[in-house]
């Protein structure tokens, strides 16, 4: 795999014309919100989240008579989760020269891993598969290698968001059935107390994931725009989960989530692309389509890196400005907090590209 990484990912530099962020300047300041968020998420972890998969969790009271079903569904969030060094290596290697993201990169597979180290308690205190059926099964992954999804940064970058999203949906619905909230029928009449508790605890970090990477996702819009909407389009339209072609009989696992009512393509529109697309100021997949078919209808300035002004109808930039001052105002707070401030503190520029909302009004 190519040694693609942020900041620095453009083939070539175009000249920038008089007033405008020049690339290398975008990158920089790309790199310092990444960073400072990073320093900040990590403190947040440490206090926050700072859950062990073994002492949290009280593995001996955990239902024997699990429903044979939540077992296969537990099975699989193991089997998904326990690639987390194989996600963690190949996004390292990805974002190794940025700071903030490769060192983000090894907390967050941090966190992964306890994910799986706690789903393969459940799998074992269920009572239902062996240990020794266990260690084959894992045998059986550990075959297999899970590759990037996308060869680029910004691509990868996205599809974490996505993924993030879905997963932490998976594990609140797996919640709510452990707390008797299920409205299926082979699911009513039965709760367990660790399991909800299991489920919850790794959906918050879940919901953290998503956090880091949306607002990177962010950054990166309104930064570069463009590129960004041309990412978020492509990721969703080929959206899978992650290690879906590496574990075994992932049709019957898939199947028996579905069923269950943890998540399957109606939850994917609804509660995974509507609620991202929220969050970054897209209205709909129609619109961002549309969005990206009107630029490229602009034609191009020769040399130059304002292609069009059409790509900032595509989505509400105000909204993501706000978003990415807010990220900054948190990260100066943390910053002004440990004085990190006194010696160079991360400040927010604006992207001169950004159309004025004063002025579209008046044009209206
Ligand atoms: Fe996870
Ligand atoms: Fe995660």
């Amino acid at each position: 795999m190519a040694d693609v990484t942020p900041p620095n990912m453009l083939q070539e530099r175009p000249r920038t014309p008089a007033g405008l962020l020049s690339n290398a300047e975008k990158d920089r300041l790309i790199e310092r919100g990444f960073l400072g968020l990073y320093r900040w998420y990590t403190a947040r972890s440490q206090e926050t989240r700072n859950w062990n998969p073994d002492r949290s969790f009280d593995w001996r009271a955990l239902n024997k008579d699990l429903p044979s079903e939540l077992v296969t569904v537990l099975q699989g969030f193991f089997a998904v989760e326990q690639y987390a060094p194989d996600f963690t290596s190949n996004l390292v290697h990805l974002v190794r020269r940025s700071h903030g993201r490769s060192h983000f990169q090894l907390r967050w597979g941090s966190e992964e891993e306890k994910h799986a180290d706690a789903w393969e308690n459940a799998v074992l205190f269920s009572g239902q598969r062996s240990p020794e059926w266990i260690a084959e099964y894992k045998e059986r992954l550990k075959s297999q290698t899970w590759e990037l999804p996308f060869p680029d940064a910004i691509h990868n970058l996205v599809y974490t968001v996505f993924q993030e999203r879905a997963t932490q949906l998976n594990y609140l619905n797996m919640m709510k059935i452990a707390q008797g909230k299920s409205d299926k029928p082979h699911l009513q009449g039965f709760s367990d107390p660790v399991l909800a508790k299991v489920a919850q605890t790794i959906a918050v970090d879940e919901a953290a994931h998503y956090n880091f990477f949306l607002e990177g996702v962010r950054m990166y819009l309104y930064y570069y725009p463009e590129r960004t909407l041309n990412a978020i389009k492509n990721v969703i339209s080929q959206f899978s989960m992650p290690a879906a072609t590496l574990v075994p009989d992932w049709e019957g696992f898939f199947e028996t989530v579905y069923r269950a009512g943890i998540y399957g393509p109606r939850d994917f529109q609804r509660d995974v692309v509507q609620v991202a697309f929220r969050n970054m100021g897209i209205e709909s997949r129609k619109a961002l389509e549309e969005g990206i078919r009107k630029t490229r209808e602009v034609p191009d300035f020769e040399g130059g890196n304002f292609k069009t002004t059409a790509i900032w109808d595509t989505f509400d930039y105000g909204a993501v400005e706000g978003d990415v001052r807010r990220l900054h105002v948190k990260i100066q707070d943390y910053e002004k907090e440990i004085g990190f401030d006194l010696y160079d503190p991360t400040e927010f520029v604006t992207n001169p590209e950004v159309p004025v909302k004063d002025h579209q009004a008046a044009d209206d």
